[in-house]
C-alpha cells in the first residue's frame, strides 16, 4: 500500500548512539588530558588518579554533589555563510566551538572527587573553590572515562564537607556535529537577489538537539534529570547571525569585525537535557496576541513568504489554553519556536527555545494539504504540553520517562481540540495512538511504561525508552484513568501535582496519590492501586466475554500465540447493548467468573468498552460477534464511531493472535461499503495493511484487489465530483477520507482512479510550473501517478523535489518517488539517500522505509539498508529495522535476520533486531495457517464480480 502521509509525533530523540555501554567498558579508564597546573597555582598533580575509583555501578552520578547554577560562556567557530572574494582570505568553514564553564554546586555527602559528565570534549584549566572561605583548593588529578559512564572525575587534595558551597571551572572545546547529535551543523541554501544574477547560495547553522544525554557533550555537566540547576549563558557568535536559547537576551554588543556577545537571562531551574541554543540568519515573526512574546523563527524566505504565520497564530492558542487549564503560567517571557532545515526528532521541547522540523512548523497555504495543519498544531500542542509536563514536573529519571511523553500526547488532544475544533480531530488521534501502542505492547518483548531503573541506564538504553509504548500507551492509560475517575477530579489532580512539584522532578507514585486525593468520594479500588496494573506490567489484557452465559475471563494479549503469561489486570469496563444504557463493573485480577450483566437476552448484542476508553481488546463468543456484525451492516450508527473501527481493529488483531477465525476479521469489513465516515475506513486500512504485507506477493493479491476495488466503489463515487474539480469537502473528517477512497481505489487498481491521478499529473507536467491539483489530493496523486508511471514521471518528480523551496511539496515529493513499481528508479532513489544533498540525513531512515514499504522495494531496502549500515544507521537505526522487516514472512527472511543479528552484535539496536526476528517467526506462521482460508474467502466474495 502507499505510505501514509501522516507525520506521526514518534519518537522525540531518534538518534541511536549505540554506545557500548557495559560496566566491563569502565574499566578501561584512559586519561584524557594532564591537568595544566602551570597557570593555576596548585601542586603538581599525578597525571592520573590512583585506580582506587569506584566504577558506578549504575551509571549513575553520585548525589554527594548537587549542582545549582551553571555560567557558561560558548563560542561557536560556525561561518553562517562563506564569502568568496578574491583578495579576502576566504573563510575555510570550521566546526569546532570553544568554551568555558563554572558550575556553582553544594555538598551533601563528604567527597573529594567531583564526578560529572563529558563526552568528547577536550578539557583543561580545572579551577575548584571552596565558595564560603573564597579560598582556591588544589586539584590532584582528572580523569575521564570514555567508555560507558561518560564521566569526567576530579579529585582535590582537600575533601568537600557537607553543607558547604563550592565552584569548579573548567575550560573546554568540541567540534560541532555533522550528524544533527549535540551541538550540530545544518546547511540550507538561500536565493540571493542582491546581485544582478540571482544566485543560490549555503547558509549555515548551529543548533543544538541534547535529549536524553547529549548536554555533556556540549559542556561539562551532571548530565542526569534530576540535578536541576539556573543556567546562565553567554554565546559569542559570528557578527551577521543571532544567537536564541532558552531565556530571553539580557544584553548583547557586537566585540570587533568578526564577533557578536550576547548574554542571556538565567533560565529556571531545569534539566541539562532542555538547554538549547541556535546560531542563525533566521528571522521571525511575532504573535501579538499573547502575555508571554511568541516568536516563530525559519529561513527569512519562509518567514517573507508567511510560512510561519500559521504556527504563529496557533501557538498564542495553545499556550493560552494550557495556562487556564493548568492554572499555572508558562514559567518564561518569551516563547521561541524555531523552523530548523534539520533536526532529528520531530521537535524537541527544549524550555523556551521549542525546535522543530520544517515540515512540523511551516505551512504554505495553496501548497500544504489543508490537513497538513492538524500535524502542526498536534505537534506544538505536544511540545507545548512539555513546558509543563517536562520542562516543569520533571521525571527522576529516564526510567519514566513516559510521564513527560504520555502526557504531552494526552494534553495535545485537549488542546488541539481547543484550538482547531472544526479537526474533530480527538477521536481521529486517540484511535491512531491507541493503535500505535496496541501494536507495540502485543510483543513479547514490550516493556512495562516505568520501566525497572537497572535496564534504563546507557545512553542506548535510556534512547530506547522513546517508543511508542511511552508515547501511545502513556497517552492511553492516562486517558483511561481521566475517564475513569472524571475529567474533572483528574484535571483538578494535575493542577495539584503540577503546583505541588514544578521545579522539581517526580515518580508516577506522586501523581497517583494526588489524583486519589483529588477524588471526592473513593473508590472500591484506589488510584495507585489501580494504575500499578496499567504501568508496571508489559502488555495489555484481551477480555473475552461469553454473553451466552455471562462468563468473562482476562489474559495477556500476544500475537504470538505461543507466548505464555501470568499477568493479570485491574480492569474498569463500560459496556452497552442494543437495549439498555451503558454501564460500569470491574473486572478484577481473579480467575474466570460470571456476571449476570454479560448474559445477552434475545436477539441482544453487548459492546463492551464503549469509546475505547479501556486499554485493553475485548473478544465475545461467535454469536455475539455475529449480532455486532449484523447491526453494523444495517445500521451502524447504534455502535459508537470509535468501536465501529474497534470493532474492525479487535477482530483483524485477534484473528492475527489467532483466537478469532481469520474469517471473522474479513467479514468485519464488509459493512464499509456503506459507511461514510474516516475512523472505521482509516482502521480498515491500517489492518488490511498487514495482510498487504504478508501477501503481495503472492497470488492471494488479486482476488483481494479486486474487493476492496469493490468495497471502495461507492466511497470513490461519493467525492468523484470533488475529486475529478480538485475540490475537497468541507470538513475535515470527510477530507480525509476522500484521500483515503483515492488511495484505495487507485492502488486497488480502479482504472477511474488512476486514469484521474495520471492525467492531473500529466497537465501538471505539461503546464511545468502551474499545478493545479488541490493540495490536499496531491500527496496521494503524486504517488499514484509515480506508480502507474515510467522513468518520464519520476524525473519530473525528482526536478520538482530537488527544486521546490516549499517544505510541503518537498515531503509529499520525497513520499512519491518511493512508489515506482520500477525497481531501477528505486534503486537509484536508495543510492541517493546516501548523498545528504540530496536526501538529507535526517530524512534517510523514512525514505529507505517508504521504499521498503512498497512490494517492488521490499528486498532492495533491505539489502541496501545492510550494506550501507554504518551510514544509514545514523539516523532512526530502530525505526529503519522496525520498517525494512515489515514484510518478513519467510524462512529465508528469518535467517538473514538473524544473520544480521549476529553481525551486528550488541552494537546494533538490539531490542528492535529482536522485535523484528519475534514479528517474522509470528508472520511466519500466520501465513502459513492463512493463506488458504484468506485466499478461498476473497474469492468467493468475488465470485460475483467480474
Ligand atoms: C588584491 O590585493 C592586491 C595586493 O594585496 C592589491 O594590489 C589589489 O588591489 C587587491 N585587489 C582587490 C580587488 O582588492
Ligand atoms: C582551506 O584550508 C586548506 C587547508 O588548510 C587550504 O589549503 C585552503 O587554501 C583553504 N581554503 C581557503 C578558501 O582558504
Ligand atoms: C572564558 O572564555 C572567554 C572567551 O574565550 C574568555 O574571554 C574568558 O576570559 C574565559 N574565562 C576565563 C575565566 O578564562
Ligand atoms: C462516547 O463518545 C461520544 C462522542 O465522542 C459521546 O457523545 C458519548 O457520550 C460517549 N459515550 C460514553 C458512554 O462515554
Ligand atoms: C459459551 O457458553 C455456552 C454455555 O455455557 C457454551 O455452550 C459455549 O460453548 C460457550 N461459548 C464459548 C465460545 O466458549
Ligand atoms: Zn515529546
Amino acid at each position: 500500500m502507499p505510505a501514509k502521509s501522516k507525520l506521526s509525533i514518534g519518537l522525540a530523540v531518534a538518534f541511536a548512539v549505540m554506545t557500548a555501554c557495559a560496566i566491563a567498558g569502565m574499566v578501561t579508564m584512559m586519561i584524557a588530558f594532564e591537568i595544566q597546573s602551570s597557570n593555576l597555582n596548585m601542586t603538581a598533580p599525578p597525571t592520573t588518579l590512583p585506580p582506587t575509583l569506584p566504577p558506578e555501578p549504575d551509571l549513575r552520578l553520585p548525589r554527594s554533589l548537587i549542582p545549582e547554577r551553571y555560567s557558561i560562556l560558548i563560542q561557536p567557530h560556525l561561518y553562517s555563510r562563506i564569502v568568496e572574494e578574491v583578495n579576502v582570505t576566504t573563510p575555510n568553514q570550521t566546526l569546532a566551538f570553544t568554551g568555558n564553564s563554572t558550575v556553582y554546586f553544594f555538598c551533601n555527602v563528604r567527597t573529594d572527587k567531583i564526578y560529572l559528565h563529558s563526552d568528547e570534549l577536550k578539557i583543561s584549566s580545572p579551577f575548584v573553590r571552596n565558595l564560603d572561605t573564597g579560598k582556591q583548593m588544589a586539584v590532584n588529578g582528572a580523569l575521564q572515562y570514555e567508555e560507558g559512564a561518560q564521566f569526567l572525575v576530579i579529585e582535590t587534595k582537600e575533601v568537600f564537607m557537607p553543607g558547604g558551597n563550592y565552584s569548579l571551572f573548567l575550560s573546554f572545546e568540541g567540534d560541532i556535529s555533522n550528524n544533527l547529535e549535540a551541538l550540530y551543523v545544518s546547511k540550507y541554501t538561500e536565493t540571493n537577489w542582491e546581485h544582478e544574477n540571482v544566485t543560490v547560495e549555503d547558509r549555515f547553522l548551529a543548533a543544538t538537539n541534547l535529549e536524553p544525554t547529549s548536554a555533556r557533550r556540549l559542556f561539562p555537566c551532571f548530565d542526569e534529570p534530576d540535578m536541576k540547576a539556573v543556567f546562565d549563558l553567554v554565546v559569542i557568535h559570528r557578527r551577521g547571525t543571532t544567537a536564541l536559547a532558552n531565556a530571553a537576551e539580557q544584553s548583547s554588543y557586537i566585540i570587533d569585525e568578526d564577533w557578536k556577545f550576547t548574554r542571556f537571562h538565567p533560565t529556571p531551574k531545569m534539566s541539562t537535557y532542555l538547554f538549547a541554543f541556535v546560531v542563525s540568519e533566521f528571522e521571525k515573526t511575532t504573535s501579538t496576541e499573547s502575555r508571554v512574546t511568541i516568536n516563530t523563527f525559519a529561513r527569512p524566505e519562509a518567514i517573507a513568504a508567511e510560512h510561519a504565520n500559521y504556527a504563529t497564530k496557533i501557538t498564542a492558542k495553545i499556550l493560552e489554553f494550557y495556562e487556564t487549564h493548568f492554572d499555572l503560567r508558562f514559567g518564561l517571557s518569551k516563547l521561541d519556536q524555531i523552523a530548523l532545515p534539520d533536526l532529528e526528532p520531530l521537535a524537541m521541547e527544549n524550555w523556551g527555545l521549542v525546535t522543530y522540523q520544517e515540515g512540523a512548523l511551516l505551512y504554505e497555504e495553496g501548497v500544504s494539504s489543508w490537513l497538513h495543519k492538524e500535524v502542526i498544531t498536534s505537534i506544538i500542542a505536544h511540545e507545548l504540553a512539555h513546558q509543563w509536563f517536562g520542562n516543569q514536573v520533571t521525571m527522576k529519571w529516564w526510567n519514566e520517562i513516559w510521564l513527560n511523553e504520555g502526557f504531552a500526547n494526552y494534553m495535545s488532544y485537549l488542546a488541539v481540540d481547543h484550538a482547531e475544533p472544526s479537526f474533530q480531530i480527538k477521536e481521529i488521534s486517540i484511535i491512531d495512538d491507541l493503535h500505535t501502542a496496541f501494536e507495540q505492547d502485543a510483543l513479547n518483548t514490550s516493556h512495562p511504561l516505568s520501566e525497572s531503573m537497572e535496564y534504563v541506564q546507557a545512553p542506548g538504553e535510556i534512547l530506547g525508552m522513546f517508543d511508542a509504548v511511552t508515547y501511545s500507551k502513556g497517552a492511553m492509560v492516562l486517558r483511561m484513568l481521566a475517564e475513569h475517575v472524571g475529567e474533572n477530579v483528574f484535571d483538578s489532580g494535575i493542577r495539584t501535582y503540577l503546583k505541588t512539584y514544578k521545579g522539581g522532578n517526580v515518580e508516577q507514585n506522586n501523581l497517583w496519590e494526588i489524583i486519589e486525593n483529588s477524588r471526592y468520594e473513593k473508590s472500591m479500588f484506589s488510584v495507585p492501586n489501580l494504575m500499578k496494573y496499567w504501568t508496571t506490567q508489559p502488555g495489555y489484557p484481551v477480555i473475552t466475554i461469553n454473553t451466552t452465559n455471562g462468563e468473562i475471563y482476562q489474559k495477556r494479549f500476544f500475537y504470538n500465540s505461543a507466548a505464555e503469561s501470568s499477568l493479570n489486570w485491574l480492569i474498569p469496563i463500560t459496556f452497552t447493548t442494543n437495549i439498555s444504557k451503558p454501564a460500569f463493573v470491574w473486572l478484577d485480577v481473579k480467575g474466570p467468573v460470571k456476571k449476570e450483566e454479560f448474559i445477552s437476552k434475545k436477539g441482544e448484542w453487548i459492546l463492551v468498552n464503549v469509546n475505547c476508553t479501556g486499554y485493553f481488546r475485548v473478544n465475545y463468543n461467535p454469536e455475539n460477534w455475529e449480532r455486532l456484525l449484523d447491526q453494523l451492516q444495517t445500521n451502524p450508527d447504534l455502535i459508537p464511531l470509535m468501536n465501529r473501527g474497534q470493532l474492525i481493529d479487535d477482530a483483524f488483531n485477534l484473528a492475527r493472535a489467532k483466537q478469532v477465525n481469520v474469517t471473522l476479521a474479513l467479514n468485519s469489513t464488509r459493512f464499509l461499503r456503506k459507511e461514510r465516515a474516516f475512523l472505521p475506513w482509516e482502521s480498515a486500512v491500517r489492518n488490511l495493511e498487514y495482510f498487504f504485507l504478508m501477501f503481495d506477493r503472492s497470488e492471494v493479491y488479486g482476488p483481494m484487489q479486486l474487493y476492496l476495488r469493490h468495497q471502495v466503489e461507492e466511497l470513490y463515487d461519493f467525492f468523484r465530483n470533488d475529486t475529478d474539480e480538485s475540490i475537497v469537502p468541507k470538513d475535515h473528517s470527510s477530507q480525509h477520507t476522500q484521500i483515503t477512497a483515492i488511495e484505495l481505489a487507485c492502488s486497488n487498481g480502479l482504472p477511474d482512479c488512476i486514469e484521474m491521478a495520471t492525467t492531473k499529473f500529466a497537465d501538471w507536467m505539461e503546464t511545468n510550473e502551474t499545478n493545479s491539483i488541490h493540495p490536499n489530493l496531491r500527496s496521494v496523486i503524486y504517488c499514484q501517478a509515480v506508480a502507474a508511471g515510467g522513468k518520464k514521471e519520476w524525473e519530473f518528480a525528482w526536478e520538482k523535489f530537488l527544486s521546490s523551496a516549499d517544505t510541503s511539496e518537498k515531503e509529499q515529493l520525497r513520499e512519491a518517488l518511493s512508489c515506482s513499481k520500477k525497481t531501477w528508479l528505486l534503486n537509484r532513489y536508495l543510492e541517493y539517500t546516501l548523498d545528504p544533498d540530496k536526501i538529507r540525513l535526517m530524512d534517510v531512515t523514512s525514505t529507505i522505509n517508504l521504499v521498503a514499504e512498497n512490494a517492488a522495494g521490499q528486498a532492495l531496502a533491505w539489502n541496501f539498508m545492510r550494506a550501507h549500515w554504518d551510514y544509514v544507521s545514523q539516523g532512526n537505526a530502530a525505526a529503519l529495522v522496525d520498517g525494512v522487516t515489515r514484510r518478513f514472512s519467510t524462512e529465508f527472511e528469518l535467517q538473514e535476520l538473524r544473520r544480521f543479528k549476529e553481525e551486528m552484535g550488541k552494537y546494533g539496536p538490539s531490542r528492535a533486531v529482536e522485535q523484528a526476528i519475534e514479528q517474522t517467526e509470528v508472520n511466519i506462521q500466520w501465513v502459513k495457517e492463512n493463506r488458504d482460508v484468506v485466499l478461498e474467502w476473497f474469492e468467493k466474495e468475488t465470485a460475483h464480480l467480474d
